[in-house]
């Protein structure tokens, strides 16, 4: 059977975005696509634990909240907006998908700055539009004037990947009515950075904040993320989304995790540290190393060819990203793990690059 004739021709043309590899087996140092090295807020775990048990499964047996009422309830308390601000989505990559295809006609025009997360384009083919990739500006800033290409929406990840730089609130207040578009801000690693944009949000500025629970709260497993908005916005959005974008035992972990501050601060301070002995050690062996507001560390060494570390580190077992960008230098992103871990890769990168492999 020859499906050609059938599939659109815009989905043939595609490469489709390639998932980070994610090997299914415990012996493995996974610091390949940013995941948190510590187990979730036993809050959270507790929280599905308890849909399990209830008589009958009732809440399995059901159909989820459509939109995932109480978990808003929770939002909005812990970061001071009203319910109806918020989005749920089946990870953050489901409600970049929905804006995506609420706000860019086919045919329209997407902006995203470059080097960035790479299912902006994808998002944008799959919607038939136009990826117009804006390079950051010099120290990772927003580029001003802004080059206004008359673009449907504009992302911007905060802190961005694989840089793990961020970009100040007051540039992008300055910059926001150059580019006359809703601005997605993408703060899927803001739980390790120092200021969240959501202030934008609650201005009543064009501005989506997007959030993950992969990152900062170690539920990558779960598949859970949502969106702050302004609320005219979020019903149109609704209308885009699936029925039920996220199951019971998502909803009900998200609800406890957000509301576990605790377990959050602990976690963020843990990761922060060992992202800075990473960031040390890393420039002790010699590498350049962007300094990061985010749960990885983006680096390049003058001497090492990347790719030869990357290798050198997988056939030990250890997982990093190798991040090749057009006008930048190969590098390789280390996600930062438990402090055993950071040194770990750390002793591993310097023994390979002894041995000058
Ligand atoms: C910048 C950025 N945004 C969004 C995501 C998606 O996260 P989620 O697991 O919530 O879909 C990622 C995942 O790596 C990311 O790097």
């Amino acid at each position: 059977m020859n499906w050609d004739h059938y599939v659109r021709p815009g989905i043939r043309a595609m490469a489709g975005y390639t998932p980070g590899e994610q090997p299914q087996t415990g012996s493995v140092l996974k610091l390949n696509t940013n995941e948190n090295p510590y187990p979730p807020s036993a809050k959270a775990l507790e929280a599905m634990r308890r849909v399990l048990d209830e008589p009958g499964a009732e809440r399995l047996r059901r159909y989820p909240e459509p939109f995932g009422d109480r978990f808003r309830d929770t939002a909005a308390r812990v970061l001071g907006v009203k319910p109806g601000n918020i989005l749920i989505g089946n990870g953050s990559d489901d409600i970049l998908t929905i804006l995506t295809r609420t706000l860019v006609p086919e045919g329209g025009r997407v902006q995203s700055l470059e080097p960035s997360y790479l299912l902006y384009g994808t998002l944008a083919s799959l919607q038939g539009a136009q990826m117009d990739e804006v390079p950051f500006g010099p120290g990772w800033s927003l580029p001003e004037p802004w080059p206004n290409s008359g673009a449907n929406l504009v992302f911007l990840p905060n802190p961005n990947s694989p840089s793990g730089t961020v970009v100040d609130l007051q540039s992008i207040r300055r910059v926001l009515p150059q580019m006359k578009a809703p601005l997605v801000l993408d703060e899927a690693y803001v739980d390790f950075a120092p200021a969240t944009g959501l202030d934008l949000v609650r201005e009543g500025l064009p501005v989506i904040v997007t959030r993950s629970l992969s990152k900062g709260y170690a539920l990558a497993g779960l598949r859970f993320g949502y969106a702050v908005a302004d609320e005219a916005l979020v019903r149109e959005l609704e209308k885009v989304k699936d029925s039920y974008n996220c199951d019971a035992l998502s909803l009900a972990a998200a609800e406890a995790a957000l509301g576990d501050g605790e377990w959050l601060a602990e976690t963020r301070a843990k990761v922060i540290a060992s992202r800075e002995h990473l960031e040390r050690g890393l420039a002790h062996l010699g590498f350049s190393v962007t300094p990061s507001q985010a749960n990885f560390v983006w680096c390049r060494h003058p001497h090492h060819v990347a790719k030869t570390l990357f290798d050198g580190l997988k056939a030990r077992n250890i997982f990093i990203r190798l991040m090749r960008y057009p006008g930048h230098a190969d590098g390789i992103r280390i996600t930062v793990g438990t402090p055993e871990g950071t040194q770990r890769v750390l002793d591993t990168l310097a023994d390979l690059m002894a041995k000058k492999v």
